[in-house]
């Protein structure tokens, strides 16, 4: 975010805030994140290669004396109140992300009291830009501050994913929360998501660009798809698992294995699979190719992902697979593919800095021609992760 731009909807929130509760509130703001490889990876114990952008949720926070809940949505402009002995799921869908949080903390034996929020953002909606995680994190961050819970920035992580896992029902890894929460200026985070142990990778190259070119649309199937295709990896893993019991994930799984275990029981399981292990392999060669500064290389492989994602794990959709298709042989473009859980949202693009805005033109107008719909295209910095703002 510009410092125009984060200042404006800062005092934006600031002031609905104000307007409504009259007191000064706590501020803090989450960002959302890319990931430059490593995808569907999360919750197979897998690595994942994310990074926070310039683009936040800011929330502002404060205490209530009794044991009341009210929340505004700035963007939505819609007000819901409830109680803390009643987070149950809202009408309305962006209560839950808050509420889900306030439960998971209520149920780790946190004590809180009631609170009011006002939040904003400038995270595309519905863009697979992690949106919803960044809210859920600047919640967490939020009542961790105002209660002083002293929570660490791990478990705020975790608690923001059980909270979609339980509350919200999407079955996401944690790659999203990590990212919101440990996200750094300058770098990228390799995330081990089998023991939470991670590295930071600098990606500070002047000339390169991260361009992400939004779809603009949002399969309805996406959340159903996704837990599908969560539960199809722990079939394969059940299937090697009569034969090793030591694999207890597609992480400690082989291809050889793959093909002997899980092919002849099930086809489409076994490409779920072996794209899978396929792409933890691929994260960890792409993220020798960027200490050895080898972006070349790094970017076929996001074109590899891309493949893998449309014909093995079936995530893609027609209009993601243009994008890529129309940058595959551009020379200032030396990677694409899909970002996200699939099914509409943003591709992600290393494009060379001077050619951006060519790149942007052409695409965009390429992309009309083909779909009859606008793509919207973002220049991603990487950022730091969810903090305190006063
Ligand atoms: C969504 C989920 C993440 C991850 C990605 C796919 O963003 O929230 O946990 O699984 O999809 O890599």
């Amino acid at each position: 975010m510009n410092t125009t731009t984060a200042m404006s909807l800062q005092d934006a929130v600031y002031e609905k805030y104000q307007e409504l509760f009259d007191h000064t509130p706590l501020l803090v703001r989450s960002p959302g994140r890319v990931n430059l490889i490593g995808e569907h990876t999360d919750y197979n114990n897998g690595l994942v290669l994310p990074a926070a952008i310039d683009k936040n949720i800011v929330l502002a926070i404060g205490k209530r004396d009794d044991h009341a809940v009210h929340l505004h949505s700035l963007d939505q402009n819609q007000t819901y109140s409830t109680a803390l002995d009643e987070l149950v799921r809202s009408p309305l869908l962006w209560p839950d992300y808050i509420l889900g949080v306030a439960q998971q903390l209520t149920k780790r034996g946190y004590t809180l009291q009631g609170f009011n929020i006002v939040f904003g953002g400038d995270i595309p909606q519905g863009a697979g830009l992690s949106s919803s995680a960044a809210l859920e994190c600047a919640t967490g961050f939020a009542l961790n501050e105002l209660f002083n819970l002293g929570i660490t920035r791990l478990d705020l992580a975790l608690t923001a994913q059980a909270a979609e896992n339980e509350f919200v029902g999407v079955k996401c890894g944690l790659m999203d929360q990590f990212a919101s929460v440990f996200g750094q200026k300058q770098r990228l985070i390799k995330l081990d998501c089998a023991d939470f142990s991670h590295e930071y990778i600098p990606f500070n190259n002047p000339e390169l660009r991260i361009v992400l070119f939004d779809t603009q649309v949002k399969h309805s199937l996406a959340s159903s798809a996704y837990n599908e295709r969560r539960e199809q990896c722990e079939y394969g893993v059940s299937l090697i698992q009569k034969h090793h019991f030591e694999v207890k994930s597609l992480r400690d799984a082989t291809l050889e294995q793959l093909d002997r275990y899980v092919r002849p029981v099930d086809e489409v399981v076994y490409n779920r699979c072996s794209y899978v292990v396929s792409e933890i392999k691929r994260l960890q060669d792409g993220c020798d190719d960027l200490k050895r500064d080898d972006f070349e290389s790094f970017g076929k492989r996001m074109f590899e992902t891309h493949d893998g994602l449309q014909h093995l794990y079936e995530v893609s959709c027609e209009e993601l697979d243009i994008l890529v298709d129309l940058v595959r042989n551009n020379d200032a473009v030396l990677g694409a593919r899909m970002m996200g859980g699939g099914f509409g949202g943003c591709t992600i693009n290393l494009v060379k800095a001077s050619e951006v805005d060519r790149v942007v033109k052409e695409v965009g107008e390429a992309y009309t021609e083909k779909t009859h719909k606008k793509t919207q295209a973002y220049v991603a910095n990487i950022s730091e992760g969810t903090a305190r703002l006063n």
